[in-house]
C-alpha cells in the first residue's frame, strides 16, 4: 500500500519504497504541500509555519489572522488569483474575463491501479503495482473543478502527477495556463539541470543554480523541440553522480511545454512542469474537461546516476509498449545517409544483400520512395509508391529485401504536406494556415491539421494503403520542421497546439493497434521530438541527425540522464562525417553507436574488405551484449563536457557482468594515463577482463579505477567485458 490518508487532520501520505510525498488540506479547505523527499515516517505539517508577512495578502476566510498567505505557503496546486504571487500551475479566465480560481478541497478517492489518461500517454502498470489518489477541488464561485491524480509506483520510487480541469459552472471559461506539477520546497537550495540544443546537437546539459527571480524553459514550436527537453533534474547543490539528493521531473508530452523554477523571497523554490502558456487559451463550455498532460517524478539521495536508473526502468516498463518493448531491436541499414534521395530498388536490394552478408538484420527505405520527391522540396503527402523510380512494386522489393534473409522497413512524414503535391493541389485547406497570411515554410513543407479528424483519416488512409502492400516490419515516423501558423480551419483557436498533439497521438494509437507487431521508430530532425510522450508509442527515437561519433558521445551523455539507452537510435554512418567532416575509427564509431538500439547509415559497397570484416565483428560483439544494454543498469563514468575521455558502462542486474565503453575524446603528447573508475559492482567480487584473463577486484575497479591503455591516434576507444568470478579474499 502506498498511499494514506489520515482523515483526523485530513493528510495524503504517498510512500513508495526509498520516498515519501506529503500533503494535507488545511481548516480553510486548501491543498498545502509539506513534504516530498526521502522516506519519512510521521507528520510533516510542522513544516508549515505561519508570519505576519507584509504585503502577502490573506484570503477572506481567515479573517483577522494576518499569518496566513498563499503567498509564502507551499501549495499543491498554485492558482492566479488568491493572493500568491509566485508563478501558478493554473490560470483561468473566467466568463466575466476574471481571473481567478478558489480552488478548495472537496472529495478525494484513492483506488488500486494506474490511473489512464483520455487521449494522452501515460504511465501504466498493473492493479498490483500502482495505486491512484485522485484529489477534487473546486472553485464554488465559477464551478470550475480540478481533479488532481496522483500515481504511485511503489516498487519503482515512481509518483506521477496529472490534472483535469472541468467547467462544471454554467459559462464559458478559458484556460490560460495549466500545469501537471508543482513542487514546493519551503528550504533548501537547488540547481536545475536542462538539457538544451539545436537540430544536429541535442540534449546539452546545462546547470543553472535556481536563485532570486524564475526562469523557464520550454518549447512553443509545436513539438517537444530540439532546444528544449520536457525533462528536467533538480539537484542539490552538491549533488554529484554518486551522491546527493536530486528530483526528476519527466513531461509525458510531445508538444508545447514550460518548465520554470523560481526561488522567492523567503528562500523558498518553486518548480512547475506543464503545458506552455503561449499559443494556448483553451476553451472550455460547460461540461468539457481538459487533461493536462503527465508528468513524472522520482526522487534519490543517491545522486544523478541512481536517478537515471529509476527513470531508465520507469519509461522501458511503464511507458514503452508493444512487442518490441522487450525485444532485442533489430540491427538496422539505413539507406538516408548511404543514398539520401538517390536510389532506386537495385540500390535498396544492394543494401540488402550487403547487410544479409554483413549480419544485418533489416534494410530501411527512408525518404524519397514515394510521390514526386527527388529531393525535400516536393512529395510529401502525396503516399504513393513511385514504382517509376524503385522499378518494381513495393510488394516485389519487399519479397526481393526478404529473399536475402533480410527485413524491410520504410520512412514516413505523416504530419507534413509539400505546397508541391497532389495533396495540397486538392486541399489547400488542409494545412495549418493563418487566413489572410502567407505561411512560414520549414524545409519547404507546410504541417497538415492534425486536429481535424478527416485530415487524419485520409492520411491513415493512404499510409495504410502503403504499408498493406508488402511485408513491412518497420516505421521511422518523421517530423521534420517546428509548427508555426497554429491556426486551424476548424478547431477553436488557442485550442490547436494541443490538439495537434493529440491528433499525433490518436494516429500513432490506431497505428499500433492495426500493426501491433511493428517496429516503429520516432524521429523529428533526429532528436527534435525524444520525449516520453512519444516513447508511449515508439519504443526507439532516432536520437540525433547527427551520427559523427565523437558528438554523439556528448548527445547520448545528455540523453541518459532520464531516457533509456534502448530508446536511443544509435547508427555507424560513414567518414568523413556528413555533418562535422570529422573522421573517426570505425572501431569508435561502433563503441559510441552500441550506446542505443544500433545500426549503420551507410553503404557497404564503399568499404574495404577489412572494414567489412570489421563490421562482421561489430554486430557480433553488438548481439552479443545486447541484452546488457538494453536492460542493464547504465552508469555515466566521465562528464565527456569536461573530461579529455567519455566513459560509460553497462552493468547487468546481478552485477555479474559488465561492460565498459571508454572513449578518448582528446589526445596530447606525453598525455597522463586515464584511470577509468567503475560503478555499481560487487566490491566483494573478483572480475576478470574476458579477452585478457586479467583479474581485479570489484573494489579495487570502483576505488581507483582501471587504466586505459596508452597508444598514438586521436579519438581511440576500447570496450572491456567484465564478468564476475569468484569472492575475492581480503589482503
Ligand atoms: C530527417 C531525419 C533523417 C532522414 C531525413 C529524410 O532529417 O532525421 O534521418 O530521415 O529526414 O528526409
Amino acid at each position: 500500500m502506498g498511499i494514506y490518508y489520515q482523515q483526523e487532520n485530513r493528510i495524503f501520505t504517498l510512500h513508495t519504497t526509498h520516498t515519501t510525498y506529503q500533503m494535507k488540506v488545511d481548516a480553510f479547505g486548501f491543498l498545502l504541500h509539506m513534504y516530498y523527499g526521502g522516506k519519512i515516517s510521521g507528520n510533516m505539517d510542522y513544516l508549515l509555519t505561519y508570519y505576519d508577512r507584509g504585503f502577502s495578502g490573506n484570503p477572506f476566510d481567515v479573517g483577522a489572522d494576518r499569518t496566513y498567505s498563499l503567498d509564502v505557503l507551499p501549495q499543491e496546486y498554485p492558482v492566479m488569483g488568491m493572493g500568491d504571487y509566485r508563478n501558478s500551475a493554473l490560470i483561468i479566465r473566467n466568463g466575466d474575463e476574471s481571473e481567478c480560481c478558489d480552488l478548495r478541497y472537496k472529495s478525494h478517492r484513492i483506488y488500486k491501479g494506474k490511473y489512464g489518461l483520455k487521449g494522452l500517454p501515460a504511465v501504466y502498470a498493473s492493479e498490483d503495482e500502482a495505486q491512484t489518489l485522485e484529489i477534487l477541488l473546486e472553485d464554488s464561485v465559477s464551478g470550475v473543478q480540478v481533479k488532481l491524480l496522483y500515481g504511485v509506483l511503489e516498487k519503482e520510487d515512481i509518483i506521477t502527477r496529472s490534472a483535469e480541469i472541468s467547467n462544471c459552472g454554467t459559462a464559458g471559461i478559458v484556460v490560460e495556463k495549466a500545469a501537471s506539477a508543482c513542487l514546493d520546497f519551503v528550504t533548501g537550495d537547488y540547481d536545475l539541470l536542462s538539457f538544451w540544443g539545436r537540430h544536429v546537437m541535442e540534449r546539452n546539459l546545462q546547470r543553472r543554480e535556481i536563485a532570486h527571480g524564475s526562469f523557464g524553459i520550454g518549447s512553443r514550436r509545436g513539438t517537444s523541440s530540439h532546444q528544449y527537453n520536457p525533462a528536467v533534474i533538480l539537484a542539490g547543490k552538491n549533488t554529484t553522480e554518486e551522491h546527493g539528493n536530486c528530483y526528476g521531473l519527466v513531461f509525458v508530452y510531445s508538444g508545447n511545454f514550460m518548465c520554470e523554477a523560481e526561488k522567492d523571497q523567503f528562500e523558498q523554490t518553486r518548480v512547475l512542469m506543464g503545458l506552455h502558456s503561449d499559443l494556448f487559451h483553451y476553451s472550455l463550455e460547460p461540461g468539457e474537461t481538459l487533461t493536462v498532460p503527465e508528468t513524472i517524478l522520482g526522487y534519490t539521495d543517491k545522486g544523478l546516476g541512481q536517478l537515471s536508473i529509476l527513470f531508465h526502468r520507469c519509461i522501458m516498463e511503464h511507458i514503452c509498449r508493444g512487442g518490441y518493448r522487450d525485444l532485442p531491436r533489430p540491427v538496422i541499414l539505413n539507406s538516408w545517409e548511404a543514398a539520401y534521395f538517390d536510389f532506386d530498388g537495385e540500390t535498396i536490394c544492394g543494401l540488402a544483400k550487403d547487410a544479409a552478408a554483413l549480419g544485418i538484420d533489416m534494410v530501411v527505405m527512408d525518404d524519397g520512395w514515394f510521390g514526386k520527391r527527388e529531393d525535400d522540396n516536393s512529395g510529401l503527402g502525396d503516399w504513393q509508391v513511385n514504382q517509376r523510380k524503385l522499378g518494381c512494386t513495393l510488394k516485389e522489393l519487399t519479397e526481393k529485401v526478404n529473399g536475402f534473409g533480410v527485413k524491410f522497413g520504410i520512412w514516413i512524414e505523416p504530419e507534413m504536406v509539400s505546397e508541391d503535391s497532389s495533396l495540397y493541389r486538392e486541399h489547400p485547406d488542409w494545412a495549418l494556415q493563418t487566413p489572410g497570411r502567407k505561411p512560414v515554410r520549414g524545409r519547404n513543407q507546410l504541417v497538415l491539421d492534425f486536429t481535424r479528424k478527416d485530415v487524419r483519416d485520409a492520411v491513415f488512409k493512404a499510409i495504410c494503403g502503403v504499408l498493406d502492400q508488402g511485408n513491412i516490419e518497420y516505421i521511422k515516423w518523421d517530423m521534420n520542421r517546428s509548427i508555426s501558423d497554429v491556426y486551424s480551419m476548424q478547431d477553436k483557436q488557442g485550442k490547436v497546439a494541443y490538439d495537434y498533439v493529440l491528433g499525433v497521438y490518436d494516429f500513432l494509437e490506431k497505428l499500433i493497434k492495426r500493426y501491433p507487431d511493428m517496429l516503429i521508430e520516432g524521429c523529428s530532425g533526429g532528436g527534435g521530438r525524444f520525449d516520453a510522450g512519444m516513447l508511449y508509442y515508439t519504443p526507439q527515437i532516432w536520437c540525433s541527425d547527427n551520427t559523427d561519433a565523437l558528438d554523439r558521445v556528448l548527445i547520448q551523455y545528455g540523453t541518459s540522464f532520464l531516457y533509456p539507452v534502448a530508446a536511443v537510435g544509435a547508427h555507424v554512418s560513414a567518414v568523413p562525417n556528413h555533418q562535422t567532416g570529422r573522421s573517426v575509427s570505425l572501431h569508435t564509431r561502433g563503441v559510441t553507436a552500441m550506446a542505443g538500439a544500433f545500426g549503420y547509415e551507410l553503404d557497404p559497397g564503399e568499404l574495404t574488405d577489412e572494414e567489412r570484416d570489421e563490421i562482421r565483428r561489430q554486430i557480433r560483439q553488438y548481439k552479443k551484449h545486447e541484452e546488457l544494454i538494453r536492460k542493464g543498469d547504465y552508469f555515466r563514468l566521465s562528464d565527456p563536457f569536461q573530461d579529455t575521455y567519455a566513459a560509460w558502462q553497462f552493468t547487468s542486474k546481478d552485477k555479474d557482468r559488465v561492460l565498459l565503453n571508454v572513449v578518448m575524446l582528446e589526445v596530447h603528447g606525453n598525455m597522463p594515463v586515464t584511470y577509468v573508475k567503475l560503478r555499481g559492482l560487487q566490491g566483494d567480487m573478483v572480475y576478470e577482463d574476458v579477452d585478457t584473463g586479467k583479474r581485479y577486484y570489484g573494489s579495487a575497479l570502483m576505488e581507483a579505477g582501471m587504466p586505459m591503455p596508452m597508444e598514438p591516434g586521436e579519438y581511440l576507444a576500447w570496450q572491456v567485458e567484465l564478468t564476475a568470478k569468484a569472492k575475492s579474499h581480503p589482503v
